[in-house]
């Protein structure tokens, strides 16, 4: 790297550590103002754990280092968003899911009901940012010692700095973010040389901690998934309802639409099911069903749609349906984005969403607001996507996306700082601050009830 590179990559990293500190200042009083903090905050205190550098920070300033993992220097900016997508929008950004970890943690920091008292804290948030520390893992030289990820931190946690932190309630109380599924940091302790992932699930150093994942195993321990981020961050309610009645008022020609790679291999899956049924039905002459357009497919492949959020939302928004086949694991962004833009989501299993997302997407709502159709069904049994979506009539295909618009600020994070009439609506990062404390304050009493 030239030394200019790195002198202008450095230089929104210490801005970056030096304004979250600043705000840390700054949020805890003044919303201390704002309302009564006993009543409103009563078990719902989170004391954050201080961290030195190496476990946040600095990782960040190798963002350019990782060949086979893409630089991600530029997603780091505005706190983990990304940039603008251009120069006037106020509300999307080019964000890299990846980078929840900043996010969360800036988010964190203006959280109305932080305590500097561990002792009165009901949860303990560790900034660290699991996923890209695990990058060195995953992708570079320290790939061979991959089940030590998270070693240091245990050390730091439970020996060096105030470990009766710790020891109160055995890391009961403690959770953190990791930005990738967990398939990623499930690597078995025996597999050696590793497969993939490191081992940071797998230890029994964090059994007791909850772990915030994008994805959760199919038999979850310590990890709840919560919603992947997308494009999507309006400062305030203005911004908000305008692009709520652009999706409302937004005319779908096409019936349904797929977004995503691959489905090119020759073996039965879903996805070249879903390729081989937009083939036929793009060419097919459609009269009196509505649809000027029965399938789109919108190719994704190498990444192209990744910090592109213009490539599939302009196209989702004129679809009713909105395919989510698993990919390379079981769920996926375009999921979250389909929301966002009024398309009724299709998942051909339940581990897609249903049995992820509980805190964010209430189990017993997704028959109002999405579609099931088992994959075997399409893949084996000649099953028609086209045909189901089709049978479902006008009325209730206008139901359910009113039920998806109602779900659309549970998955959005909006921005950090946002105005008042905004964070008075639960979005995906209060939603799952409660889903934590509930967990941990159960988890809490089944260990005192031993
Ligand atoms: C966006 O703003 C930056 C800084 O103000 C400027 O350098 C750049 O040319 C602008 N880009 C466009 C496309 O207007
Ligand atoms: C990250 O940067 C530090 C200091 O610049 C260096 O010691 C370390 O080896 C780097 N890690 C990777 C994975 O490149
Ligand atoms: C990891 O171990 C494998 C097999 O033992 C070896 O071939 C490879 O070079 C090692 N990788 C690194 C980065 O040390
Ligand atoms: C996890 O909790 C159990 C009891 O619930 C305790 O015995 C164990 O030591 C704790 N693990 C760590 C690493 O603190
Ligand atoms: C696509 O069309 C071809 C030719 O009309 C037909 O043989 C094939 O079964 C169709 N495939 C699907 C998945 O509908």
């Amino acid at each position: 790297m030239s030394p200019l590179k790195s002198s202008i990559l450095a230089k929104p990293i210490t801005i970056t550590a030096a304004t979250l500190f600043f705000l840390l200042l700054t949020t805890t009083t003044t919303t201390a103002q704002d309302f009564d903090l006993e009543s409103e905050c009563t078990n719902k205190w989170i004391y954050i754990r201080p961290l030195p550098p190496q476990f946040n920070v600095d990782p960040l300033s190798n963002c350019s280092e990782y060949p086979i993992f893409d630089n991600f220097c530029p997603y780091v900016s505005n706190h983990g968003l990304g940039q603008k997508t251009h120069n006037k929008s106020h509300s999307w950004y080019r964000t890299d899911p990846f980078m929840l970890e900043l996010v969360f943690h800036r988010r964190m920091l203006e959280y109305p009901c932080l305590t500097f008292d561990p002792n009165s804290a009901n949860a303990i948030y560790i900034p660290y940012y699991a996923g890209i520390d695990s990058l060195r893992y995953l992708y570079g030289p320290e790939v061979n010692s991959s089940f030590e990820h998270g070693l240091d931190l245990f050390q730091y946690l439970y020996h060096s700095d105030s470990p009766e932190i710790w020891r109160k309630n055995s890391g009961h109380d403690h959770f953190l973010v990791m930005a990738r599924p967990a398939w990623d940091f499930s690597q078995p302790l025996s597999n050696d040389p590793p497969i993939w992932g490191t081992s940071f699930l797998e230890l029994p150093e964090f059994y007791n901690v909850t772990a915030l994942t994008l994805e959760a195993r199919a038999y979850p321990w310590q990890e709840h998934a919560i919603p992947y981020p997308t494009s999507f961050h309006p400062p305030n309610m203005a911004l908000f309802e305008s692009w709520v009645s652009r999706v409302r008022r937004s005319r779908r020609t096409t019936l349904m639409l797929f977004a995503g790679g691959g489905g090119i291999s020759a073996n039965p899956n879903i996805r070249r099911s879903i390729r081989l049924e937009c083939e036929n039905s793009t060419s097919t002459d459609v009269n009196g069903c509505g649809y000027s357009e029965l399938c789109e497919f919108v190719d994704c492949s190498n990444g192209v749609c990744e910090h592109d959020p213009i490539r599939f939302m302009r196209p989702m928004l004129q679809a009713s349906f909105c395919l989510q086949p698993p990919g390379d694991t079981p769920t996926r962004r375009s999921t979250f984005d389909s929301i966002l833009a009024g398309c009724i989501p299709v998942f051909f299993e339940e581990l897609s969403a249903k049995k992820q997302y509980g805190w964010h997407l209430p189990e017993e709502k997704y028959e109002e607001f999405s579609v099931f159709i088992p994959k075997e069904d399409v893949v084996f049994k000649g099953v028609s996507i086209v045909d189901v979506l089709m049978n479902i009539p006008r009325a209730e295909v206008r139901r359910m996306r009113e039920k998806v618009l109602e779900m659309m600020p549970r998955v959005m994070y909006r921005k950090h700082g946002s105005s008042l009439g905004l964070s008075a609506k639960k979005d995906a990062f209060d939603l799952a601050i409660e889903g934590v404390l509930k967990r941990i304050s159960s988890r809490l009493k089944e260990v005192a009830a031993q």
